[in-house]
């Protein structure tokens, strides 16, 4: 029915043969009209490399480091919620597949296996994404957790002080598991496979939270609790109270404007991640990858700087860098993978990146990805 495996597009088709509807569509969607979340892909087409030739390509190096660790390719996975639902213990799946890829995995507040499932799944020290709640206490604990389980960066996300509204998963009416209604009894009725899998875990809700946050113990406590838990106070001066619970590398996520990298870049973080959260947030927010220059200018000299939200390819990795950035994060790119085949499926997409990353650089005629930068693109048809 389907033929190889060529692109990140033919996981995505894969993914959305497999996965239960209102899994799929929470992945493959964006906030309001979904603008945002089409320009971030748009916005890479229109970014031009320039073709160079006759240069000495023969050994090439994707290597990199993000935040002082070594990689073999300038991508991280990005948190992701509910990767779980994905693929039965979706998080271990994507972690191990990154484990064995050597890059950094990143485990979301809202994944289905909890921080000390994938501790105890993988050897090497994996990311912790925190979101920041209004119950304090909560999210203390979950930076001792992370920090017990070996975690060896935090990467704090600021673009979810509210959430943005997601058509589709308020049609669907997402949760985690999902509810028995006609709808979603009938859906999981057409994915056999999708929900044998699904029996045979335990990891079947919000594994940091059920049994972890006061009072949340079943699906309506849960779903109470989340609708009032994202903390909307949230502020710089809070970025200080973290870091008198964490003392080890901090990530600030979901920056897409200068002056906010600007603050970022003296709050003493380690990196920041430019980032519209994949367009499921502020839709009518900037692409990304249109910001980037501009941030990578005004603060490139004092904060590491990573990118996500648009990248379907290796090539757009390459456009990533060319543009500022040290390194970059994956967000559905990999979930496809994963929805379409588990940690098989995480591998493949990790692959295909790695493939065409190397493949633009030889075209560009560079043989370090770390050298890339601006003098690779082209701006109106011209040489920067
Ligand atoms: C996300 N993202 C996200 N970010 C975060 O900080 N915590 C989270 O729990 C989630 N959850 C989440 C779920 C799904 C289904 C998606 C697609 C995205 C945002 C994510 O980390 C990243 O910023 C974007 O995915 C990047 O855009 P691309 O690569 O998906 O285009």
């Amino acid at each position: 029915m389907f033929g190889p495996v060529t692109c990140i597009e033919d996981l995505r088709k894969r993914a959305e043969f497999r996965v239960p509807r209102m899994f799929y569509d929470y992945a493959d969607s964006g906030s309001y009209t979904e603008g945002t979340y089409r320009d971030n892909t748009e916005a890479f087409s229109n970014i031009k490399i320039r073709q160079r030739v006759a240069v000495d390509i023969d050994n090439r190096s994707v290597k990199s480091t993000m935040i002082g660790r070594d990689i073999s390719m300038p991508v991280a996975l990005a948190p992701i919620g509910l990767c779980g639902m994905q693929h039965a213990d979706g998080e271990i799946k994507a972690a191990r597949a990154a484990e064995k890829f050597g890059i950094p995995f990143t485990l979301s507040t809202m994944s289905i296996c909890s921080i000390e499932d994938v501790a105890q799944a993988t050897k090497s020290p994996f990311w912790f994404q925190l979101y920041v709640m209004r119950d304090r206490g909560f999210t203390e604990d979950m930076i001792a957790r992370a920090k017990a389980a070996g975690c060896d960066a935090l990467v704090l996300t600021l673009d979810l002080q509210v959430l943005g509204q997601r058509h589709k998963d308020i049609r669907n009416g997402l949760s985690a598991p999902p509810k028995p209604t006609i709808k979603s009894i009938l859906n999981l009725m057409t994915k056999p496979q999708w929900c044998m899998e699904m029996l045979g875990t335990k990891n079947r809700t919000f594994g940091n939270i059920v049994g972890h946050a006061p009072g949340v113990d079943n699906m309506t406590s849960l779903s109470e609790w989340t609708a009032k838990q994202f903390d909307p106070s949230l502020s710089w001066e809070s970025i200080e109270w973290i870091k008198s619970k964490w003392d080890g590398k901090l990530i600030l996520k979901g920056i897409n404007d200068i002056e906010d990298a600007q603050i970022a870049a003296k709050t003493g973080a380690d990196a920041i991640t430019v980032s519209n959260h994949g367009g499921r947030q502020l839709d009518g927010a900037a692409a990304s990858i249109d910001v980037l220059a501009d941030i990578a200018d005004a603060v490139g000299d004092k904060i590491e700087i990573h990118m996500d939200s648009g990248i379907r390819s290796g090539q757009d990795v390459f456009k990533a860098l060319a543009l500022g950035a040290k390194s970059t994060m994956i967000g559905r790119s990999f979930i496809y993978g994963l929805g379409a085949m588990g940690e098989q499926g995480v591998t493949k997409a990790l692959e295909i990146i790695k493939d065409e990353l190397d493949r633009t650089m030889g075209f560009a005629g560079e043989t370090d990805i770390n050298n890339v930068g601006r003098h690779n693109l082209l701006q109106g048809g011209k040489n920067y």
